[in-house]
């Protein structure tokens, strides 16, 4: 518990920051690491410290982000939708013809054993699929085996007031990646479309950014999937508007219907969002978070509004127990 313990309280508290512990472990005055606040992370076969932890310059998901990856949290112990999660990774390393040298049920006794091995009770675990160690040139085909790790660690997407005053967020001027070209419901190593889309929404000192297709319809945000409020219907876009399928947005649908709020997949453009009641986003690190001001303007008086803050509510008592494992 104390490589986790240590690394929660020296978090950085900066907004939209993914905040891994390893990272943000405290500054030791002794010469040497101690070995006991030393993350473990699995490195394809076996757990190694932190700074043991380390992939080849030739792996191609370094050279071009060639590969994929998950991001899945643990509440109270469990981890949450794992096998959804291990499906998703799988489906994205088969949509980019990537072999995966494990089992979905091998990778879940990894992410199981790497929970218990570094003491985590709430926290967050990162698996990741390279391609694996190639030659210089993009073909796949020289790089004979996939690399395969597994961080389990922590994180703080948004600092915890955000979740009472909501966030800011502003229009993306860059499109999301086509549909056609790559498709966004891929979790891949290539996240260079999202993050200049968060490097204009930090710069513009928000939160977030909408992210809309050359359609000009909304798809999602830039690590979070989005959904409005209108008249008590709670909305978000179909997939087919190119987003990532988000399990947060499928748990949050799954809310609403059994809390019987009616909810819809649908196109739609930045009028109708810009005329929503409420504005709220999902991810796994971000759960459900409000927004309440969009390009400048408040959005629910600029406050949370009431479904939302029914929705987180319901989030947090179904996580925090009991969290489902499918
Ligand atoms: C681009 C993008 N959209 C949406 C999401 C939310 O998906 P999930 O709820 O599965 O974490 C994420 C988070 O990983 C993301 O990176």
């Amino acid at each position: 518990m104390t490589t986790i313990d240590t690394a929660v309280s020296t978090m950085r508290d900066g907004t939209a920051v993914e905040v891994l512990a390893a990272e943000d472990a405290p500054t030791n005055t002794a010469p040497t690491k101690n070995e006991d606040a030393m993350l473990k992370i699995w490195m394809d076969g076996e757990f190694v410290n932190e700074d043991e932890a380390k992939i080849s310059v030739f792996d191609h998901g370094v050279l071009y982000g060639d590969g994929c990856f998950e991001g899945i949290r643990v509440y109270n112990g469990r981890i949450f939708k794992l096998r959804s999660h291990m499906k998703r990774l799988f489906e994205s390393a088969k949509a980019i013809q990537l072999e995966v040298p494990y089992s979905i049920e091998e990778l879940e006794d990894v992410l199981r054993e790497g929970v218990k091995l570094n003491g985590i009770v709430d926290g967050y675990i990162r698996p990741v699929i390279t391609r694996g160690k190639g030659t210089l040139g993009i073909n796949p085909a020289q790089c004979p085996r996939a690399g395969v790790f597994v961080i389990c660690a922590k994180i703080q997407l948004y600092p915890p007031e955000a979740y009472e005053t909501g966030l800011k967020i502003i229009t993306c001027s860059r499109p999301r990646v086509n549909r056609a070209a790559l498709d966004p419901a891929v979790k891949s190593l290539n996240y260079l479309n999202n993050i200049m889309g968060k490097v204009e929404s930090t710069n513009a000192g928000c939160h977030e950014a909408v992210m809309l297709n050359a359609a000009g319809q909304v798809a999602e945000c830039t690590g979070d999937n989005i959904f409005f409020v209108k008249d008590g219907k709670v909305v978000t876009p179909d997939l087919e508007a190119g987003l990532l399928a988000g399990i947060t947005r499928a748990f949050a649908m799954d809310i609403c219907e059994n809390l019987g709020i009616p909810c819809e997949e649908k196109l739609f453009g930045l009028e109708e969002l810009k005329g929503a009641d409420e504005i709220f986003l999902t991810g796994t690190a971000a759960e459900i978070v409000s927004v309440t001001t969009f390009d400048g303007e408040p959005i629910s008086g600029g406050v949370p509004g009431e479904v939302t803050k029914r929705l987180l509510g319901e989030f947090r008592r179904l996580t925090s127990v009991d969290a489902a494992e499918d």
